[in-house]
Formats: structure tokens, sequence, C-alpha cells
């Protein structure tokens, strides 16, 4: 653990025990250049506490990214709980408490929202003891869920990238293959369908994937067929690294555009999957949709005013095929070229 801090090229790391659960607590700062840090709240179980340390410090660096795509001032960060096993009811609550408190502690340098394994009643939780917390509207006292502005970005994205494959953005005769239908998973699967598209959808959950697919009109498969089923396009939409050194060879797809953070295994499937033909949405890029929503929602901005911002993700992919294209790199390579052009900015204002 000790190696993978020293290793890290992010700011810092905050680190707690959590006694009376078990809980390891790890508060990724990757990059406060654009601004103070804003980033999930993930709640998992991991194999290791440094498994666990690991994809809090990957995901921060997604958050940078992420932030920079968009070009909104805030710096990338995330923290992940490592929970021993599932926590819920008062225990739960304890928890979010005591972890309100450590991010209070931090007087803004970091602030929290929903992510995998958090809801908005936890991060309402966690604003009992913090300003620094995004996903409760206390004062309407309803859940702010990102989650549909993701979908939301992703279906954009998906129009942008079936342009740039096809020449044609209509969903029609198309086939999408949705993998995980969570917090957006679920809405995402409803837009891709009302656009004419035919839906298949799995889940490590297979009685909600069920029902999901009877809900929206879709059909299902076994989760380990995700990889070799044939369809335009492929949407992860649940955990990280899900396109890697094994899967790119056997992926039958045209198109990667989905919402989960983290997709590649490594840097080097970005290129994997150029080779093979397949156009890669990049998902810091693809996937900011709730990103570009939360903070303004929190608020109270225009629902108008956040939809714009959202479905500007569209254009940023166009910029960013087109520039792959153009100077013929693969579209992962061309969306870390515009992150770091941004950041490289945002160092010389801050001198
Ligand atoms: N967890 C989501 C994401 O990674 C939504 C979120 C955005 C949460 C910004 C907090 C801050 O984009």
């Amino acid at each position: 653990m000790l190696d993978l801090i020293a290793s890290w090229p992010g700011e810092f790391v905050v680190t707690q025990f959590d006694q009376p659960t078990g809980t390891w607590i790890f508060i990724a700062i990757h990059d406060s250049t654009l601004g103070p840090t804003l980033g999930g709240v993930r709640m998992k179980t991991y194999p290791t506490p440094v498994d666990a340390l690991r994809d809090a410090m990957r995901l921060a660096e997604g958050m940078t990214y992420k932030w920079a795509g968009l070009g909104i001032d805030r710096g990338g960060a995330k923290s992940v709980l490592a929970v021993p096993h599932p926590i819920q009811g008062e225990e739960r609550r304890a928890l979010f408490h005591r972890f309100g408190r450590l991010v209070a502690s931090l007087r803004g340098a970091y602030t929290g929202g929903p992510d995998l394994g958090t809801t908005p009643e936890d991060l309402g939780t966690i604003q009992e003891e913090t300003e620094y917390a995004h996903g409760w509207d206390h004062e309407h006292d309803r859940p702010l869920d990102p989650g549909p502005y993701t979908a939301l970005g992703v279906f954009g994205g998906m129009r942008a990238a079936l342009r740039h494959a096809f020449g044609s953005d209509d969903f029609h005769g198309r086939t999408v293959l949705i993998q995980g239908v969570g917090d957006v998973g679920l809405p995402l699967a409803k837009v891709v369908r009302e656009a004419g598209a035919t839906v298949t959808l799995t889940d490590v959950d297979q009685v909600r994937a069920a029902r999901v697919a009877k809900e929206v009109g879709a059909k299902t498969l076994a989760p380990e067929q995700a990889y070799t089923h044939k369809c335009d396009i492929y949407a992860p939409c649940a955990v990280g690294a899900t396109v890697n050194a094994k899967t790119v060879p056997v992926l039958a797809c045209r198109i990667v555009a989905g919402s989960a953070n983290n997709q590649l295994g490594e840097p080097a499937d970005g290129d994997r999957l150029h080779a093979r033909g397949i156009l890669y949405a990049p998902d810091y890029i693809v996937n900011a949709g709730g990103a570009a929503a939360l903070p303004s929602l929190s608020k109270g901005a225009d629902e108008a005013d956040v939809v714009k911002r959202v479905k500007a993700i569209e254009g940023t992919l166009d910029e960013i095929f087109a520039e792959a294209k153009a100077q013929r790199i693969s579209p992962a390579a061309a969306a870390q070229r515009r992150v770091d052009r941004v950041l490289a900015e945002g160092r010389k204002r801050r001198g």
C-alpha cells in the first residue's frame, strides 16, 4: 500500500479505518489544478484494502479528465468505502455520518456525490454533517439523481458515434447491448429503445435484467455472453475494465459507448480497439452527463440549462472523432490530448 501511494502521480490520499464497521475509507485527491475537487462516493466490497485504494486512485484520475473534458473548473477526486459486507439501516447511516465528518474536516478540498453502491439518500445522510456533498435536495426533500442525465449524455455520444461509423445517427435497425441496468443502464435502455433500436440487456442480477427487459421491450442475455454478442453498439454500464486484452479480440460490435467509469483495462486497450476497427467513445467524455448536471442541479439551476450542458457532450465527441481521424490516432488518444491541453492551460493560469 505504501508503494502504491508513493508511486501515485495524484496529490494526496485521506485514509481512515472505521472501527465499528471494519470499513477502509479512502479519499483520493488526484488533481486540483482546475479547482476544488468533486467526485463520487463509492461503496463496495473489495478483495483487499489495496484493491480499494487502487480503485479510488484510478477513478479520481478519471474525474480529473471528466471535468477537464466538460470545461468545468473542478478537480478530480473519488472516495471509496470498502465495506467488509453489505451494510444497511442504522449502521449504514452511522457510517455515512462518520464519513461526512471526515469530508467536513477537508473544508471544501473535496465534495462528494452519488456513485456505484451509494444512493441519493446516503448522500443526504452525509449532507447532515457537511455542505460539501451533493445528492439530496434537503430544501424540497427530494433526491438529485444524476443517472438519467448520464444516460442522456451517453445517448448523445451514441448518436455521434453512429454518425462517425455509419454516416447516419438513425437508431432504427441498429442493435444495442447494454451491460448493467442500474441507475444509468435503465434510463439509457428506455431512450435507446424509444429511438427505435433493438435492445439487449445483461445484468449480474438476472431477475432484474428480466424485469427491465419486460418494462422497456428488450431481450436479455447471460452476463458472460456480453462480450461475444454481435451488435452495433456495446454499452458498458456497470463495473470498469471490461474492455481489456482478453475481451477486445472477441468483441463483435462496431462501437463501444457506455456509462461505466474506467472502461479500459489499460490505456493500450484504446489502441487495441482502434486496430480492430471498433469506434470507442472515451468513457470520461461520454459518461460526463451526471457530472455536468449534478453541481448546477444542486444550485437549483434551470432544467433546460442543465439539459443543454449535458447535450453538449455529443458535439465534444464529434470533435474528438474528427481529431482522431485527422491525426490518425485512436479516439482514446485524441481525448487524452484534449484534456491534457485543458489541464496545461489551467496550470499556466495558476502560475
Ligand atoms: N458518480 C458519477 C460520475 O462519476 C456522478 C457524479 C459526478 C458524482 C460528479 C459526483 C460528482 O460521474
